[in-house]
């Protein structure tokens, strides 16, 4: 499917379309331009605001057909009174553009009068291209005569495109990202490998001219990774420590890492996993697919800025071969590490990913990893757990977050908790029990960055998947941590 995503300032855009959407709050006004399509349907818009068929709440849709002129179809979208604006935008273009693709349209004009900022409009943007957003490659297709027509034509029509234009640029370059982090999370396992996230990483670095760097387990050898080998250890596939060099900032300035978890199938090795929804743990690689997806946008959006992605890809499997609970290895800073439960994979590939990430000597490393099923247990699945050993830029990617429609929220990295991890024979152990298990993760992570290197860690293990529909996307993948890698790199961009 080639959905187009364009940027129009003429009414006729939305008086002509075959499906227009409006997106209203309980007291948005319509505007120019949605009084012109009111007044070209004879005033059914206006006429059901005033008789309460449609009060503008969170997620409400109404559909209305049209008159004998203008647009052939209405829906209205509510966004409700959000503190959010950028989520509720971002929301109510997903929510338009899948119910546009639901109902057959082959084109939706869309326009939200009460868009003021250039975040509104991006998320708004980027919300188009994610409502519709689907992975079809493994169904065989529908027959044509059973077959909606497909939503070919996205149409973001805003009072003047002029000043719009960067906005709305910013905003397809954010959704392809995501469509790229998207499709990789939803792609099962025995397809989207270790060889295969190198191989997007390659594709991206070709498209857009940047060199990209694949270590597989020879190379991981010579380095001394033997914290990520482990999890390695149980499986036939090559793990891959991958990295993207953007490098389009000052000569000068220190690199930003972004650091992403690709665990492509995670069984949880020795330490196996319950059976019931082991199938969701091929998303383990979200973080991985989050830099992929952010370097793409990054790249799309020419940023003055140094940028490495780095990513450690394997799979997590129990075998003749693989770790066992109690073995002790050693990671690439020369720290060891007792493996009390083989699950606890990704903070052992990352504790080398990190510390290969040195060598580029970093401002600042951020990096996203479906971490701890904790984290689920601490925020749910509406914001993803932040650490930082810096409270300022931990600060500034949260915002950053809140700017790509992605929500948040800090948790302690306190000493307190330190002791949980530390090992009789070791010099750390991977698991540090029930007890605020996303806090021992983070700490352990801490443990392989440099004490004057600020350093965030997102655990997106609630927020990066989705196992129930969520009105506005389909259940799977919800393209989350692009927003926040792309907005806090444009944010300390040049
Ligand atoms: N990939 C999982 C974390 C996860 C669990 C994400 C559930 C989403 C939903 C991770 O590798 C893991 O297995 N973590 C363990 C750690 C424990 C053994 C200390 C967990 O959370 O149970
Ligand atoms: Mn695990
Ligand atoms: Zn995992």
């Amino acid at each position: 499917m080639s959905l187009s995503v364009s940027l129009h300032d003429a009414e006729s855009a939305i008086l002509n379309a075959p499906l227009a959407a409006l997106a209203l709050g309980p007291d948005t006004r319509l505007g120019p331009v949605g009084t012109a399509l009111d007044k070209a349907l004879g005033g059914v818009i206006a006429r059901a605001i005033a008789d309460r068929e449609f009060r503008g709440a969170r997620d409400e849709v109404l559909h209305l057909t049209g008159g004998e002129r203008g647009a052939r179809r209405v829906l209205l979208v509510g966004i409700g009174t959000p503190a959010q604006k950028v989520m509720a935008y971002r929301r109510a273009g997903a929510l338009a553009a899948r119910r546009a693709k639901g109902l057959g349209a082959a084109a939706l004009a869309f326009h939200a009068p009460g868009i003021t900022v250039g975040n509104e409009l991006e998320a708004m943007v980027a919300g188009l291209m994610a409502g519709p957003w689907e992975y079809a490659d493994l169904k065989t297709p529908v027959p044509e005569a059973e077959r909606r027509a497909p939503l070919e034509k996205l149409m973001v029509v805003v009072g003047d495109a002029r000043k719009a234009k960067a906005a709305f640029d910013a905003g397809v370059a954010l959704g392809e990202g995501q469509a790229i982090a998207r499709t990789l999370a939803m792609m099962p396992g025995n397809l989207c490998t270790p060889q295969h996230l190198a191989d997007t990483a390659k594709a991206i670095g070709k498209r857009h001219d940047l060199p990209v760097t694949v270590l597989g387990r020879k190379e991981l050898e010579q380095l001394g990774c033997g914290s990520f080998l482990s999890v390695a250890q149980g499986t036939p596939q090559d793990p891959k420590l991958v990295v993207i060099e953007y490098m389009k900032g000052k000569k000068t300035q220190k690199p930003i890492a972004l650091v992403g978890k690709g665990v492509c199938f995670d069984s949880g090795g020795i330490s196996i996993k319950p059976a019931p929804g082991m199938e969701f743990m091929k998303f383990d690689m979200s973080g991985a697919a989050g830099v992929l997806g952010a370097m793409e946008t990054i790249a799309r959006l020419k940023l003055k800025v140094n940028v490495v992605g780095l990513l450690g890809a394997t799979t997590n499997m129990p075998s003749g071969t693989a770790i066992n609970p109690g073995d002790v290895v050693k990671s690439m800073i020369g720290k060891s590490i007792e493996i009390t439960n083989t699950d606890a994979e990704g903070r052992l590939i990352l504790a080398d990913v990190l510390g290969y990430a040195h060598r580029y000597q970093p401002s600042v490393i951020i990096d996203a990893a479906t971490l701890t099923g904790a984290c689920v247990i601490a925020l749910g699945h509406h914001a993803t757990g932040a650490f930082g050993n810096d409270e300022r830029v931990l600060n500034e990617v949260i915002a950053a977050g809140k700017r790509g429609a992605e929500q948040a929220w800090p948790l302690p990295l306190w000493d307190d908790y330190k002791e949980q991890i530390s090992s009789d024979v070791a010099d750390l152990k991977n698991t540090g029990g029930r007890p605020a298990g996303s806090v021992t993760a983070a700490l352990f992570l801490r443990e392989f960055i440099p004490a004057d290197t600020p350093w965030v860690h997102l655990d997106i293990a609630g927020t990066a998947y989705s196992e129930s529909d969520l009105v506005a996307l389909p259940k799977g993948p919800t393209g989350i941590p692009v927003g926040t890698f792309v907005h806090f790199v444009r944010g300390r961009a040049s």
